[in-house]
């Protein structure tokens, strides 16, 4: 494994940490044979509090709630959110307090075990309350109900958090200057949305997404990128996405999913199976069918997530430790 850093933006509110982006250069062997070399921008590196997506999509949302002196936070998620368990980690850090409500009942994840311990106060929501987290009118109400003085949407997913994910554009940008396909596992399509505003004609983004049946995405990206970007979106990179990587749903895993994690255990490249392990599926995939051309430089955007591996009990690294 080769790992090294160059210098992105610091853009983390209150920690020194975010100074440096990692890249690792691995050898992905393809099933005819053939040896495809793939450059991982490792995320999952970049800030010990909020590792991957997380710290370039909650930044700016935290800093707005700085600069308009809000004191409670309140987000959705599911039992073992990325993004909640984030959330809370940089609330304690800058002093806010933190509000998650949890899609279903279980609050005894050891992420949301963590989270609480970081201060986030956690509440569960019934799954068809839950359906109702992008309704401005129960937003409000639960805003109300928790006392809180800030919405931060479910995964980040505004202008505002796929804006803080434009250095990751710029951080590939600045490395490969004649282009690159880039492969980025998608939820919400925020961070795709951030990394297409970032780059441009020389380059290819393609999302895989992590849901089954999620062609709202599609729309997410391009509201979010409208607002980047308005009418100059011709310029920024070409994107696509593909919906047939999901492996029977949401953290729905398969045989050929859990062999590409062990090789990823195996090859220093720590994955997990809800995001990133879906990404490097469908990137073997999209290089066997052509779709992805083997001649160009190839980047895998590593988003983070490792912390949710320990909901897979057939995972041997099931300890990943908290902060
Ligand atoms: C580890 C990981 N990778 C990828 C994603 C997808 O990001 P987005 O919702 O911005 O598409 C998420 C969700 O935020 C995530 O937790």
């Amino acid at each position: 494994m080769k790992s090294f850093g160059s210098p992105v933006p610091p853009h983390h509110p209150h920690s020194e940490t975010l100074t440096h982006v990692h890249w690792q250069q691995v050898t992905l062997p393809l099933p005819d044979g053939r040896q495809q070399p793939l450059q991982v921008l490792r995320l999952d590196r970049c800030d010990a509090l909020a590792p991957g997506n997380k710290i370039f999509k909650l930044s700016g949302l935290l800093r707005t709630a700085r600069q308009r002196e809000c004191r409670r936070l309140l987000s959705f998620g599911g039992p073992w959110s990325n993004h909640l368990h984030a959330l809370a980690a940089l609330g304690r850090e800058m002093d806010l307090q933190t509000v998650g409500l949890v899609r279903g009942e279980d609050l005894a994840t050891p992420t949301l075990v963590e989270a609480a311990g970081w201060g986030m106060a956690l509440y569960p929501l019934s799954r068809s309350l839950y359906r109702q987290r992008h309704d401005p009118a129960f937003q409000l109400a639960c805003m109300q109900d928790y006392r809180a003085d800030m919405l931060i949407p479910e995964g980040g997913d505004c202008p505002e958090g796929a804006r803080g994910c434009q250095v990751i554009g710029a951080a590939i940008r600045q490395r490969f200057e004649s282009g690159a396909q880039v492969v980025v596992a998608t939820g919400t399509g925020t961070t795709l949305a951030g990394i297409v505003a970032g780059l441009d004609k020389r380059f290819q983004v393609l999302g895989i997404s992590a849901l089954k049946g999620a062609l709202d995405t599609q729309q997410r990206i391009l509201a979010n990128l409208q607002a980047l970007a308005g009418d100059n979106d011709e310029t920024l990179a070409d994107w696509r996405l593909y919906h047939e990587f999901h492996c029977g749903g949401f953290a729905r895993t398969n045989s050929e999913l859990r062999a590409v994690i062990a090789w990823g255990d195996h090859h220093g490249l720590p994955l997990e199976p809800v995001y990133t392990g879906k990404a490097l599926l469908a990137l073997r995939s999209l290089l066997s069918s052509g779709d992805i051309d083997a001649g160009r430089p190839l980047v895998l955007v590593h988003t983070g997530g490792l912390q949710g591996r320990r909901g897979f009990d057939w995972l041997a690294l099931g300890a990943q430790p908290g902060h």
